[in-house]
Formats: structure tokens, C-alpha cells, sequence
């Protein structure tokens, strides 16, 4: 008998509660039982935006999110600022490109993260620029970015911020409303617990007011009338209703553990991850900026074949986790503390990873790693 562990970045495991709510009877959902549960999870995702904005959920991945933003917003010939940190911020620009916009790319150093003064310099050199696109956590490479700078710097400008908190929200501290963050969008299989299929995405006053003179072309993805119906507690289309139902149970343990303990707690097995990596004689990828969802390490020298340790832990202990993508792959691995998470998935993970680099040649002393993240443990107050 083997156990297994996901302790990936997405998707993330799901709580048996909220399993549980996924496995239900299906309902129809134009009707009045679909209505009061919309509401909730209206309600409840208000309240992890920290916004009074219309949060709109679509039936897709957060991909999906991305893509409405930008063919909600701009118009021909519109140009955008995409910091790319990584994978997710190419991402951006890919996008944009695709839907015929000029890009003005900001590409960061692998593992780094923006210095804002470098975005208001980029913001002044290309005043014709409409928003700045990027990503409060850059899966790829485990960065986090400076968020409320980039929107201050984004409003001082007369532009819009358009924010991917795809594995960020409902890991650290986002507030739409008082940063001005005037776009954010996020999924379902990341800290909101639930299985992939659905994205949210919630604009400020000033990214409606842009949207009503948009002209690139779009359907499924109709914000404007995604909000006249979600305001009904409606979608224009058939909506994900099993991942709708999941969501409501996901928010509903998010509020009982209070979002501030969600943000501690994530800090926490971030910060146990870290002390672990250091403790094991390993390098984060991202040294200066590390994001709290994610933390992302270097494969040690020793190891010449980096692929084999999600491999091998996978394979032989049964616990997933991540590798690097692109130039990354092979060079480093991702250990994920997102969502449904605790000390215990921290010290699992850290153990297979401790027995897998021994076996492939890095020297460890066996439960050194799992040691400093204990001393983390220990110290933390919400125990
Ligand atoms: C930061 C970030 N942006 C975008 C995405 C894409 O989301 P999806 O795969 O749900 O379309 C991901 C997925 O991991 C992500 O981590």
C-alpha cells in the first residue's frame, strides 16, 4: 500500500468537506437552489478579493481569465506593459499578441523579481502603454512580485494594473480595493481548493469604464454580460455547477479559518520550506523575492539528471511535486505549500525529498531539512 501526496502548485488537494459538496446530487441551475448558493459564493469571493466589485466566475481554467481580460479591455492598436518574471508573465504577452496588441515586454532575470522604479521608468518611456499586465506570484521560477508598487505606479500613470493572482490569491495579502488594483484574476485548483475549471476575475471602476470602449472581438467571455447576469445570481452560459457548489464549501472554510490566519499559515510552511532547503545545503531560485506559494530550488551539482528527483519521489514514495518548465526543466524543483496544506504535507514532502537527494548522491543528513522546518514549527504562534 502506497499513500499519495499532491503537493503540486495546481492543482492543489481537496479538503474531504468540500469533496464531499463536489459529489453531490447535480442541480439545475436555473433555478432558485442554484440562485442562493451563487449568492454565497458571491458573497464569499467579495470577501477574499477584499473588493465590493462584482467578482465574475467563468467556466474555465485561469488561463481563460487571462484571456476575457484582455479582450474585455483593449482595442486595436492598443499597446501593454508585461512584466515577465517567467513562464506565466510570457504568458501575457502571448496573449496580447494574439489578440493583434503592440507588447512592451519587461523581461526580469531568472529567479528575480521587478524593482518598481524600473516599471515607472518603462511607464514613462512608453507613455502610449494602456496597463501594465504581470503576476503577483510567477509560478514558473517561485517569485513574488511587488504588487502594491506595481499598481501605485500603474495609477500615477494614468494606466490600468491587470493582475494574475492565480497562486496568490488566498495565499498572502491582495486588497483590490485599497492597492487600486484595477484587474485581478485567479482560478479554482490553486488556494481555493477546489478542481480545475474555474476562474474569477473582478474589475475596478476605472477597468469597466475601459471596457465599455473596447472593440477587439470576443464571445464566450462577454464581461459586460457576465456582470448584468451575476448580479442576477445567473451566468449567460451553463455554468460549472458541481465546481460552483465545491466553491461555496472551499470559501466557507476559508471564512471560519479567518483570512489573515489563511496568510499566516502559508507564511509559516513558506518559511519552513525555506529554512528546510537552507538546512539541506540547497539554493532557492528565487533568493531576493520569494513567493509564499511556491518555493522554488536549484538541483544541487551532485545530481546531473534534476528530472529524476520528481521522479523518483512520485514513483517510489508517492509524492508529487514539480520540476522546472522550458529552460527550467531538469534544473530545478517546485515544492507548492498552496491551499489545503499543513505542517504535516510540509514534513512529508521534505522527507521524500531528503531520502531522494541521498539516493541520488547529494549528501544529506537524513532529517536535517525536516528539522529546521520543525524549528519553524515550533516557533510559529498558531499552533
Ligand atoms: C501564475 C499563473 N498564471 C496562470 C496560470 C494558468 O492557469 P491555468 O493552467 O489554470 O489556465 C497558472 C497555472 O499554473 C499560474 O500559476
Amino acid at each position: 500500500m502506497k499513500k499519495t501526496y499532491l503537493l503540486t502548485p495546481g492543482p492543489t488537494p481537496i479538503p474531504e468537506s468540500v469533496s464531499a459538496a463536489l459529489a453531490r446530487p447535480l442541480i439545475h441551475h436555473r433555478t432558485k437552489a442554484f440562485e442562493a448558493i451563487f449568492e454565497e459564493v458571491r458573497a464569499g469571493l467579495r470577501e477574499l478579493f477584499q473588493t465590493k466589485q462584482e467578482v465574475l466566475l467563468l467556466t474555465a481554467t485561469g488561463t481563460g481569465a487571462m484571456d476575457a481580460a484582455v479582450a474585455n479591455l483593449f482595442s486595436s492598436g492598443d499597446e501593454v506593459l508585461v512584466l515577465n518574471a517567467g513562464k506565466f508573465g510570457e504568458r501575457w504577452t502571448l496573449i496580447a499578441q494574439a489578440y493583434g496588441l503592440g507588447v512592451v515586454e519587461l523581461k526580469a532575470q531568472v529567479g528575480d523579481s521587478f524593482n518598481p522604479r524600473i516599471v515607472e521608468e518603462a511607464l514613462k518611456d512608453h507613455p502610449e502603454v494602456k496597463a501594465i499586465l504581470f503576476q503577483a506570484s510567477e509560478t514558473s521560477t517561485g517569485v513574488r512580485l511587488p504588487v502594491k508598487e506595481i499598481c501605485a505606479a500603474a495609477q500615477a500613470a494614468g494606466v490600468l494594473s491587470v493582475c494574475d493572482a492565480i497562486t496568490a490569491l488566498g495565499v498572502f495579502d491582495l486588497p483590490m480595493d485599497s492597492w487600486g488594483i484595477d484587474v485581478l484574476i485567479t482560478g479554482s485548483q490553486k488556494a481555493l481548493m477546489i478542481p480545475p475549471g474555474l476562474a474569477m476575475i473582478a474589475l475596478g471602476d476605472r477597468a469597466w469604464k475601459m471596457a465599455e470602449s473596447s472593440n477587439l472581438p470576443h464571445f464566450y467571455f462577454d464581461l459586460k454580460k457576465e456582470k448584468k447576469m451575476q448580479a442576477k445570481n445567473q451566468t449567460a452560459w451553463t455554468p460549472a455547477i458541481s465546481l460552483i457548489v465545491g466553491l461555496a464549501e472551499s470559501l466557507k472554510l476559508i471564512r471560519e479559518e479567518g483570512l489573515q490566519a489563511v496568510f499566516a499559515r502559508h507564511e509559516m510552511l513558506a518559511q519552513a520550506t525555506r529554512a528546510a532547503v537552507a538546512a539541506l545545503g540547497l539554493e532557492l531560485l528565487a533568493k531576493k523575492s520569494p513567493s509564499t506559494a511556491v518555493t522554488a530550488v536549484k538541483v544541487p551539482a551532485a545530481i546531473k539528471d534534476g528530472k529524476l528527483i520528481p521522479k523518483i519521489m512520485r514513483d517510489k514514495y508517492g509524492v508529487t511535486i514539480v520540476g522546472g518548465q522550458d529552460e527550467l526543466e531538469g534544473k530545478i524543483i517546485r515544492l507548492s505549500h498552496i491551499g489545503y496544506c499543513d505542517r504535516f504535507d510540509i514534513v512529508t514532502g521534505l522527507s521524500a525529498l531528503e531520502l531522494v537527494l541521498a539516493e541520488l548522491g547529494h549528501p544529506v543528513e537524513l532529517g536535517k531539512g525536516v528539522g529546521a522546518a520543525l524549528k519553524v514549527f515550533q516557533s510559529e504562534a498558531i499552533l
